[in-house]
């Protein structure tokens, strides 16, 4: 699709189903490339980076079956490794966990520098640190990533300067198949962090500490096939939390774990909204008006980078004004821009974003920045007066599976837009599909 038409200004009602985890998906792929034998991975969102993902396995000579939606297998049996993958790996910016799981699987790696979203620089510099305390060569040269274990994959003690989730999953990946063992501190706790080891040790691995700072990793000689159900989304859930408290209503939330949510249920509590928990359910309400707040975002079990732009957008909405500071990225405000389109005003110093909240938003042409600003202007658009047509939604098509149609059934006016292909004379107006 292109691009998204909303009429705003309608609450949302009714109940929704979170897909898979986006970020576990993109760790738990590359990683089934180690697995000797039939995965099958069930829970797994319908997104493009999925799509991507499973196409480079292909090409790598993996057997990818899908049986149902959400359930795919995957046969590793016979893969190599091969230079037609390079197109894929350079959109998405999870294709460097090929480099750990090649390593395991090789003994070498060959692939490009990862694409995805811009937040400035996104320096991998801890990804290399890890693998070359584990005995391997790196050499980046001309957009390639050429990396080799020369004497094999040997346990080490690492310690991460910075706290990152790439680094953590890669390092961790790589570990699996080292000899010995590998101890890395100064770690990544995210849920998909959790998700990906017990993935890994379900097949085999030996992993333990994930969730805390330090993961210890026994190497194991090789993984076996199984089945593996991935978690649901927490920032897939945190938007759509985001969106009611926007737009108002009452809505609803299945195949969730609350405990993920809690950062950001903590912060729309303090808004005014409503959240209560059930075992894998939340239930999100806003009536009255949303008071003020100020956020920072941070590594988890802080409250989530991904979730900046969404709640920067709904605390345009709030009486009075809020402070916003982005903890996690150089460069995460690009969306301000188009949010001001709409009559925001928001002002921004580096990594702090000040807002003059009590603004009734108004519908305006705006465009998708990258994936998470993408469905901030989706939920700009469902809470402004008017009709907003959001650009550039292939970003949001990386992460999130079927937005328009989960809006939708909660009473959205919210349409997908496909635009004709120019060179094709019979097809000259828009193609609207619910
Ligand atoms: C992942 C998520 C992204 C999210 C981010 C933080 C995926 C595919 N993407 O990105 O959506 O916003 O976590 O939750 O899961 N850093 C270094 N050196 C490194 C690696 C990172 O300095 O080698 C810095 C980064 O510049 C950034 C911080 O560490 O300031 C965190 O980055 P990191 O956690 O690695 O983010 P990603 O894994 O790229």
């Amino acid at each position: 699709m292109d691009k998204y038409v909303i009429n705003g200004g309608r609450k949302l009602y009714g109940t929704l189903e979170i897909s898979g985890a986006k970020n576990a998906a993109v760790a738990i792929i590359p990683a089934v490339l180690m697995v000797n034998g039939r995965c099958r991975l069930e829970n797994l969102p319908q997104i493009s980076d999925t799509d991507k993902l499973l196409q480079i396995l292909t090409l790598m000579g993996a057997k990818v079956d899908f049986i149902s939606p959400g359930t795919v297998d995957v046969d590793c049996s016979d893969v190599y490794l091969s230079d037609k993958i390079f197109p894929l790996t350079r959109q998405i910016r999870a294709s460097y966990y090929l480099i750990g799981s090649m390593l395991g699987r090789f003994g070498k790696a060959r692939t490009t520098m990862p694409g995805g979203c811009n937040f400035g620089v996104r320096p991998i510099d801890q990804h290399v640190k890890g693998m070359k305390a584990l005995g391997v060569s790196v050499n980046i040269a001309r957009g390639l990533i050429d990396a080799e274990a020369g004497n094999g994959l040997r346990g080490a003690h690492i310690y991460l300067d910075k706290v990152s989730v790439g680094a953590t999953i890669n390092v961790m990946i790589a570990a699996v198949m080292a000899k010995g063992r590998t101890v890395i501190e100064n770690v990544a706790r995210e849920p998909h962090i959790v998700d990906l080891a017990n993935f890994l040790n379900s097949m085999g691995a030996d992993i333990r500490g994930a969730g805390t700072d330090v993961i210890k990793v026994r190497g194991v000689e090789s993984l076996h096939g199984g089945t593996y159900s991935l978690i649901p989304d927490q920032i897939e859930a945190g938007t759509y939390m985001a969106a009611v408290a926007g737009a108002g209503g009452s809505v609803r939330i299945n195949n969730v774990i609350p405990r993920h949510l809690e950062c950001i249920s903590a912060k729309l509590r303090e808004m005014g909204v409503e959240v209560e928990e059930y075992g894998d359910a939340i239930t999100v309400r806003r009536e009255g008006p949303l008071e003020r707040v100020n956020v920072k975002t941070q590594p988890y079990p802080g409250f989530p980078t991904d979730m900046q732009p969404q709640i920067t957008t709904v605390l345009c909405m709030a009486q009075g004004t809020s402070i916003v500071t982005e903890g996690v990225w150089d460069n995460r405000y690009k969306y301000v821009n188009e949010l001001r389109k709409m009559g925001a005003e928001i002002q921004v110093s580096g990594k702090t974003a000040i807002i003059e909240g009590g603004r009734r938003l108004t519908g305006a042409p705006v465009a998708a920045c990258d994936l998470r600003a993408g469905a901030a202007m989706v939920v700009a658009g469902l809470c402004a007066e008017g009709t907003t047509v959001v650009e550039d939604v292939v970003f949001i098509e990386r992460g999130y599976e079927d937005m328009v149609g989960k809006l939708r059934s909660l009473g959205a006016d919210i349409i997908a837009v496909s635009e004709p292909d120019p060179r094709m004379e019979f097809a000259s107006r828009p193609r609207l599909i619910g």
